[in-house]
């Protein structure tokens, strides 16, 4: 291990040197050993464009010799106004209130705690979120508790509040039981509101893809049905777009795809095309009128020393300008995973095949012998990351779950050898 650092989710004992990078370049790392590596996972689903792409490089560059940095409360800066303004124009109607933060899981905390002052200022005590099982939703504190109960947080457990989980409706190609696993959850939250109407402060999601849990999809009617629900019930629905947004869904974002109007939406990794830490939750202007007040007790408390960093926010004006600019790359690669897909498709090693815009999944099983944990800790996984480096892919399965989210930058051709390289592997 290096001398003075401490690696994240990775095992002290045991585990291989971390790999020494020395430069990325488009779809590429480049490493110490001399070898380059195709970047099957875009480093944690951040870098939509590609690494170290001139484009946002310059806009960083120039901004930094312009203001670094400021304190946002009292103060403003054009490079977030201008951020806030683009990303709301794809966003739907409602979403106008943008609060900056700097990762996916502050993301997150601050939709909660938004949804649970919302209430709290119209004199209502709902504590209780609906959450879905197999959820991911970042490693704080408040964000564990609403993501599945696992090995993960396990030390914790004494420290999470408590929430209501109910089943995630996953599916996948040639799934024919989908509508009967939606129509029962949403049953279940339908009898959870109906019975407990001022009980739930939020039902939060990652819509249409659950990530860290095993790149597991539900469809948009789902998440229509549940906008419907929401909507009967007047709870606030909370999508959790850090995963999802800035085109990995084959829309810029999720709900756009669904066509649903969320009541909060929390973004980060895509963002600022991997370049900056940063984040947002976005609000409705309705909940905004809540916190609109001149009572201190009424006021979000809440912040971060690097909120709405000018840096970030020029990395985020660039990336968007080149998601916008080449649209029709994340618009186009479902049909070209989906080609793939006939070559894998009857392979005894591969089941549950999914894809959603530029975002593909499957699970790979032992053929059906005994002896086979689906699940995170699968060794499959470390095998599977090892082979495929020595065949210049950086892929990192979800244990027995492989999955392909690269950045847009990759040509049909890249992704066909990615293919090529699964099938040797299996
Ligand atoms: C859907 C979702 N929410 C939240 C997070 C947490 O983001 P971060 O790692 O930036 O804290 C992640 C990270 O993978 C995520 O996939």
């Amino acid at each position: 291990m290096t001398k003075n650092i401490w690696h994240p989710f990775t095992i002290i004992k045991g585990n291989p040197e971390p790999l020494k990078v020395i430069s990325g370049d488009g779809a590429y790392l480049n490493l110490e050993d001399g070898k380059r590596v195709m970047d099957c996972i875009s480093s944690w689903w951040v870098n939509i464009h590609g690494h170290s792409h001139p484009e946002i490089a310059k806009a960083i560059y120039e901004q930094a010799q312009t203001l670094e940095h400021v304190i946002f409360a009292g103060f403003t800066h054009d490079p977030a106004e201008q951020l806030a303004e683009l990303i709301t124009s794809k966003l739907p109607r409602n979403l106008n209130k943008f609060f900056f933060s700097d990762n996916g899981s502050t993301a997150v905390e601050v939709g909660m705690k938004m949804a649970y002052q919302y209430w709290k200022n119209l004199g209502e005590d709902r504590k209780t979120f609906i959450c879905f099982d197999g959820a991911y939703h970042g490693d704080t504190l408040g964000a564990m508790s609403v993501g599945e109960r696992s090995l993960f947080t396990e030390v914790f457990k004494e420290l999470m509040f408590d929430v209501e989980v109910v089943p995630f409706p996953e599916t996948w190609i040639g799934d024919t039981e989908r509508a009967l696993k939606e129509d029962a959850v949403i049953e279940r939250i339908e009898n959870l509101l109906d019975q407990h109407p001022d009980k739930y402060a939020g039902i939060l999601i990652e819509p249409l893809i659950q990530g860290a849990g095993g790149m597991r999809m539900c469809s948009e009617e789902f998440l229509q049905k549940l906008h419907w629900v929401n909507r009967q019930f007047d709870a606030l629905l909370i999508f959790d777009e850090v995963m999802t947004g800035f085109g990995r869904t084959g829309d810029y974002f999720a709900c756009l795809k669904a066509q649903v109007e969320p009541d909060i939406i929390c973004l980060s990794k895509g963002i600022t095309g991997g370049f900056m830490p940063l984040a947002a939750t976005v609000c409705s202007d309705d909940i905004y009128e809540v916190f609109n007040s001149s009572e201190a007790i009424k006021t979000f408390w809440h912040g971060h020393s690097y909120t709405g960093n000018p840096l970030g926010c020029a990395a985020g004006i660039a990336s968007w300008k080149l998601l916008v600019e080449n649209e029709s790359a994340f618009k186009n690669m479902e049909a070209i995973h989906l080609k793939n897909f006939e070559r894998l498709k009857n392979h005894p090693r591969i089941k549950n095949l999914r894809v959603k815009g530029t975002i593909a999944a499957m699970d790979i099983t032992n053929g059906g012998d005994a002896g086979w944990e689906e699940g995170y800790l699968n060794p499959v996984s470390q095998e599977i990351r090892k082979i495929a480096l020595d065949l210049g892919y950086l892929l990192r399965p979800l244990g027995n779950v492989l999955y392909l989210m690269p950045p847009y930058c990759v040509t049909e051709e890249d992704i066909n050898g990615i293919y090529d390289a699964i099938l040797e592997m299996i």
